[in-house]
């Protein structure tokens, strides 16, 4: 039994039927935008608040700047792998190359877990957006429909998740072109009330509000370090574009990069000019960047907040569905999944199958599970995406010295191996009910492998 057979083709052939390869539409700019909506999200929106409030007072700052400066490691190491191995699949396709088969699947399955659970988290904070937003016309949806099943509450479905993760499917399944204009309208709305928010709330930062500074230790900091990391989340969900992107040895290092480098200019500035404008202890709220504004009385600008919390979760989630259809398709496409799901269709250019399969599976879970509790789930899974992706970078500068790189990682190996530890540093954070979430999906990953993946697999056919 191989179970570390790699994979040697970059990219499957060109195939007659309609399985096999996705259309290049995608410029870097596409790209960048594509990771800023994928990134500011719930995180920013809605984490933040309790994160100052229980966990690090005013040096959520100093969380952020943490949180950020393991992406940035990371993001290094993916836009080297992502620039070699152009194939789509993010994390899962390097491994295969890299790492072989068993530790390729163990990841694609640790990245369905990522970004379904944080597809259901963020359509469960779209969906409470959205009521409070028609709440403000005084329309109110009947109990039963406002939120996942519990019975203590009467309530059976979260409806508006259900629908907006429908909308999301279909839209995606109409095209890539499509989904990058939608996805570039909704980020100028987000930016722009990031902007906002940062523009007005300058002029309400009172210094007395930052002492003390740590009112929880340097220990808050770091566990609020490991709760914000999911707001950073996001650019690593680009890279399974890489088989859309013209030229990716090129433009797939300036998406990630670029895309990251904003949202953490964007996010050490909100951090600073919210816990100035409020008092960190009145923080723990849901909406902590729309109270602020309530707070000084900005109302209105604060109803402006919510719509563009609205919007961003929105492309947050749709890009978090392109990259689970996307990482889907390339699975069942290397025979690990079933190959229906890799078939793509004539006139769209998309993985039309795995698209739908992702998306009414996920809005069903979503809309009758409560799985955002199930959050931190989804940072786990993506550090450990990381800290490999890392090591693989060592690796593969290794075994395969010969491939051409687009973008190099300087310092290799100290900074590869930083980040991985800077990694696992904030897995360690993450309470032990998260750990063994963790390990028992990847213990029924491996399961299926064992019984299907693996007898399955294009490279078991082939030898
Ligand atoms: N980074 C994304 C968010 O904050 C997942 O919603």
């Amino acid at each position: 039994m191989d179970l570390f057979r790699k994979k040697t083709d970059l990219l499957p052939h060109e195939e007659s039927g309609s399985t096999g390869r996705l259309k290049r539409t995608m410029g870097p700019f596409d790209l960048t935008m594509l990771g800023v909506g994928c990134i500011i999200g719930t995180g920013i929106f809605v984490i933040t608040g309790k994160a100052a409030a229980e966990n690090a007072g005013p040096g959520l700052m100093l969380s952020f700047v943490i949180a950020g400066i393991a992406c940035v490691l990371a993001a290094l190491c993916y836009a080297e792998l992502s620039s070699t191995v152009p194939a789509a699949g993010s994390a899962y396709a390097y491994s295969y190359i890299v790492f072989g088969e068993v530790l390729a699947w163990v990841l694609g399955w640790d990245l369905i877990l990522e970004y379904g659970v944080a597809a259901a988290s963020v359509s469960s904070g779209w969906s409470a957006y959205f009521q409070g937003l028609l709440a403000g016309f005084d329309i109110h949806l009947p109990l039963a429909l406002t939120a996942a099943f519990d019975s203590t509450k009467g309530t059976v479905i979260d409806l508006p998740a259900v629908c907006i993760i429908m909308l999301i499917t279909l839209l995606l399944s109409l095209g890539a072109k499509e989904t990058v204009r939608f996805n570039f309208i909704m980020v100028c709305v987000k930016v722009g009330v990031v902007l906002l928010f940062i523009g007005i709330g300058i002029f309400y930062v009172k210094p007395a509000n930052w002492t003390p500074f740590l009112p929880y230790g340097f220990s808050g900091v770091l566990s609020a370090a490991a709760i914000v990391f999911f707001a950073y989340l996001g650019f690593d969900a680009i890279s399974t574009a890489a088989e859309e992107v013209r030229n990716p040895q090129r433009n797939m290092p300036i998406g990630i990069i670029a895309s990251l480098a904003i949202c953490t200019i964007l996010y050490i500035a909100v951090s600073v000019v919210l816990t100035g404008m409020v008092p960190y202890t009145q923080l723990g709220v849901s909406d902590p960047v729309a109270f602020a504004l309530r707070f000084i009385h900005q109302d209105f600008v604060a109803g402006l907040i919510s719509l563009g919390a609205i919007a961003g979760m929105t492309t947050v989630l749709l890009v978090l569905l392109y990259g689970q259809t996307r990482l889907i398709f390339s699975m069942s496409r290397d025979g690990l999944l079933p190959v229906f799901l890799s078939k793509v269709n004539t006139k769209t250019q998309t993985p039309i199958r795995s698209t739908w399969l992702v998306g009414s599976i996920i809005a069903l879970a979503s809309g009758l599970f409560p799985l955002h509790a199930l959050t931190n789930l989804t940072s786990i899974g993506t550090l450990f995406a990381f800290a490999v992706v890392s090591v693989g970078v060592i690796v593969l500068r290794k075994t395969r010295p010969d491939l051409k790189r687009g973008f190099t990682v300087p310092w290799v190996p100290l900074l590869p191996l930083l980040s991985a530890l800077v990694c696992i540093g904030l897995m360690i954070q993450l309470h032990i009910s998260t750990w063994i979430g963790f390990i028992v999906w990847l213990l029924l990953g491996l399961l299926i492998y064992f019984f299907y993946g693996y007898h399955k697999s294009l490279l078991n056919r082939k030898s």
